[in-house]
């Protein structure tokens, strides 16, 4: 299959892996992308640039193929240093940056003049609308239904994803809420070149975090996250557990007085105690309603396939098969 995704990021299927704090390691993203899709390495997982450096560096030893940084900018008080990071996804010959948080033009120039292909994920049409004006190559657009930050605005990929393709010049993925062959066809039909996944690439066997997390999300249903942080208007998708009870709890009791502090304990330095030691209730972790589609745990070539063979029947068969006038199932 080819769209303007696939031949802006030089890769064979439409399918990109988005970061994801404490998974999106060199495994994860050299399997995918060994598999025809585009991995993606988390850059602020890497504690420092040096870290970054040596996470590439291992990732362009398991894979010839193209792979991207995910570059999240934080609401911080104590900024990272992103032009290390900078420098090192250059100096890493990395070929594609995934960006998040808020728009992109402090490291856009810097990418680009290196030739690194930008992709800015975003929860909003204006802020799509922004990213294109500031000269992004492609946008990822992050549905309501997603795992991590949904934004605000609660829109759904089903009015998102139209709305998206109706403002739009700059080729766009679907992000949030995909998971198989009837993500992907159905974002191409609403104006997407590609998808984006999240929650299902945890539940793959490359992707190198414990097992428990894997087991939690196949055993989840859609009924399973809950949104957090509301009232300080940093929504996140979590998937549901005695933390996240408390966290919702303290919110409702604070009000519109809730403080970060008053969380704090629930939802920082969580990710580490989950994704590696399996400690499923120790806090408050990202996790998309997909869940509910999530019932194996494959290889990152496997779901590809599957996804691509699957694509590939419901269009010749089951939409044409309509167009032509014959009624099939497709399971
Ligand atoms: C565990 C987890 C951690 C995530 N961490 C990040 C992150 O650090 N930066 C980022 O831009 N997006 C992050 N995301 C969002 C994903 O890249 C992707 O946009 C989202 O998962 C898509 O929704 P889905 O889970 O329904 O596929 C995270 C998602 C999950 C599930």
């Amino acid at each position: 299959m080819k769209t303007r995704i696939t031949e802006l990021f030089g890769i064979q299927h439409p399918i990109i892996q988005g970061g994801m704090h404490y998974v999106g390691f060199a495994e994860l993203a050299a399997a995918v992308s060994n598999a025809g899709g585009l991995g993606t390495i988390t850059g602020l997982t890497q504690k420092t640039p040096a870290d970054l450096a040596n996470e590439i560096a291992k990732c362009n030893d398991m894979t010839d193929k193209p792979f991207a940084v995910n570059l999240t900018f934080l609401p911080t008080v104590s900024s990272p240093d992103y032009p290390g990071y900078v420098k090192a996804i250059i100096d890493g010959g990395v070929s594609v940056v995934e960006t998040a948080g808020r728009n992109p033009i402090q490291v856009l120039p810097h990418l680009q003049d290196a030739g690194i292909k930008v992709i800015h994920k975003c929860t909003s049409v204006r802020h799509a609308l922004k990213a294109q004006q500031i000269g992004c190559d492609a946008v990822s657009v992050d549905g309501f239904e997603c795992g991590g930050h949904p934004g605000e605005d609660d829109v759904p990929n089903m009015i998102l994803l139209p709305r998206a393709a109706d403002e739009l010049e700059i080729p766009f993925v679907s992000s949030g809420g995909q998971a198989d062959a009837r993500s992907l066809v159905a974002s191409l039909a609403m104006g997407a070149e590609g998808m984006n996944m999240g929650t299902r690439f945890i539940c793959t066997k490359e992707a190198p975090v414990h097992q428990n997390v894997k087991d939690a999300i196949v055993a989840a249903s859609e009924l399973d996250t809950r949104l957090i942080m509301r009232p300080l208007r940093n929504t996140e998708r979590v998937l549901v557990n005695p933390a996240v009870e408390r966290v919702l709890a303290t919110e409702r009791a604070k009000g519109a007085e809730c403080t970060f502090e008053d969380i704090l304990e629930d939802v920082a330095g969580v990710y580490p105690k989950v994704m590696m030691d399996g400690d499923m209730d120790v806090g408050a972790w990202s996790c998309g309603m997909v869940a509910g589609l999530i019932d194996d745990i494959p290889t990152c070539q496997e779901l590809i396939d599957r996804i691509m063979t699957e694509a590939d029947a419901i269009i010749r068969t089951r939409l044409e098969g309509m167009l032509s006038g014959s009624v099939t199932q497709v399971a």
